[in-house]
């Protein structure tokens, strides 16, 4: 079974799922660009502090030693949120001012031409340390500064980095998606608005869709529609004209056997009876003959896929065509003659189709040709495969010459009972095999040839 997919969701799940793919990636990116930023310029201001606590290192006499005053330790309590602590230590003296449990740099190969940043903890708690090494003046000595800071206003600032970036993201992409909602929904309307008007129509209706579709797709299919509807048109015109001829036509001998069947009713003894009889077994033939002719032109309608064509040996096929119309050709004293080569020739055809058709044809050249006249049929395989059927008979005149393939139509003044169906099937069936099929006449003086030229296999 064919799953049914909606299109709605199908265009939705392709626009929305890339869209908040791209936003998210975009709202990473932004909020770890921006955090970076934030933080060095933390790093900055660690740095700064640092820097003035180096001021207070002084030495005299050769010995380092770390005057603080009030004011200088006050940079270190004016943060509210973040606690901040200090070591100053000597490489001789050992520690000079501040918190013992400050961090140092692990690393012993610590490059010190430059402060030292790192991540630490201190009493339980997270903090980022700059460390610096300084040669104070009048000494030879090393002294260490490091500086700790917990991360509560770095943690505070990440925090307002992802709402500031991700709130306005989230309306983004809730925006977008309204927007796409809306936006599918008003563009596949013109699609129901034309399913609508195709259900409401009854089975009847076949006038074409108006083409007031503005856009292009929409167009496409109502071209396609309104194609098919035309075709189905006149296929259903032509049908219907069929059937009023054929009921016509049936009527006729119809009511010649009701006339004869009266006729012979109002008889009292068998050989008077006898005439009207007579008369309905031919009206009975007619009647069979078109229900037959109908019934294969019928069979001979080309439907799209329905027939299933296969290899069949014209040859062979021509040939026992022939042979079992021997004995008609017989009656009239006719010499039907069959050339074809022994080796078998292909084509893609129907074999019961083909065999109706050389059937009429034969049927044509016996019912109009000449007593003892002679009709030849032949097979050839080059250039192409071809049947050609050919009689001696008065022939079809020029200006008839198109108008025979016509359904019902006869030739005013022709013998026989036909029923002016013969060639129609005959093209009918030549239509179907993509075959050629050629009406002309022999010479001035008369004789009739039909080719049917087939497509090499
Ligand atoms: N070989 C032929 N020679 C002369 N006239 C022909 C020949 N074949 C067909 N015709 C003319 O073409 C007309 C149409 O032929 P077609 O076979 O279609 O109908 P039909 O023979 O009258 O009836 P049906 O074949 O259905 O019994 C015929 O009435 C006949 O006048
Ligand atoms: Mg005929």
């Amino acid at each position: 079974m064919i799953k049914k997919r909606s299109l709605k969701t199908e265009i939705l799940f392709r626009l929305a799922v890339p869209l908040i793919f791209f936003i998210s990636i975009e709202s990473v990116l932004s909020y770890f660009v921006t955090l970076h930023h934030a933080d060095v310029a933390y790093d900055r201001w660690l740095l700064d502090s640092a820097r003035s606590l180096t001021q207070e290192i002084k030495a005299r006499k050769g010995k380092v030693f770390v005057e603080l005053p009030p004011a200088a330790l006050e940079i270190f309590k004016w943060d509210e949120s973040d606690k901040t602590y200090f070591k100053i230590i000597s490489e001789e003296q050992g520690m000079l001012a501040g918190d013992k449990f400050v961090p140092e740099p692990f690393d012993l190969e610590t490059d010190w031409s430059g402060p030292v940043f790192f991540d630490d903890e201190m009493y339980g708690e997270p903090v980022r340390v700059v460390s610096m090494q300084i040669a104070p003046e009048h000494s030879s000595e090393k002294v260490f500064v490091h500086v700790a800071e917990t991360l509560n206003k770095r943690r505070n600032m990440m925090m307002d980095i992802l709402l500031a970036d991700l709130v306005p993201q989230m309306v983004l992409v809730l925006l977008a998606g309204i927007y796409l909602v809306v936006g599918v929904k008003r563009g596949l309307q013109p699609l129901h608005a034309l399913a609508d008007e195709i259900a409401k129509r009854s089975s009847r209706d076949l006038r074409l869709i108006p083409e007031q579709h503005v856009f292009l797709e929409v167009r496409a299919l109502t071209d396609t529609i309104n194609d098919l509807l035309e075709r189905l048109g006149s296929a259903i015109a032509s049908q219907q004209r069929f059937i009023a001829n054929a009921a016509h036509q049936l009527r006729t001998p119809l009511a010649g056997l009701k006339l004869q069947v009266e006729r012979a009713l109002r008889e009292q003894d068998l050989p008077a009876m006898k005439p009207a009889l007579m008369q309905i077994q031919g009206c009975a033939d007619r009647m069979s003959h078109l229900t037959t002719q109908l019934l294969i032109l019928a069979r001979s309608e080309p439907i799209d896929g329905e027939y299933e064509l296969r290899p069949v040996d014209l040859c062979k096929l021509a040939k026992e065509t022939c042979m079992d119309w021997v004995p008609k050709a017989l009656q009239r004293h006719m010499e039907l003659s069959f050339e074809g080569s022994k080796r078998a020739l292909y084509v893609r055809g129907d074999e019961i189709l083909l065999r109706e058709l050389l059937a009429n044809l034969l049927d044509n050249a016996i019912c109009y040709g000449h007593d003892q006249g002679n009709i030849m049929v032949k097979v050839e395989a080059y250039p192409s495969p071809r049947l050609s059927v050919e009689d001696d008979g008065s022939g079809i005149p020029e200006l008839e010459l198109d108008k025979v393939f016509e359904r019902f139509y006869r030739i005013p003044g022709s013998p026989g009972d036909g029923c002016g169906l013969g060639l129609a099937i005959v093209k009918e069936i030549a239509d179907l095999h993509k075959a050629q099929l050629e009406l002309s006449r022999v010479s001035a003086a008369g004789g009739s040839r039909v080719d049917l030229v087939f497509k090499a296999l």
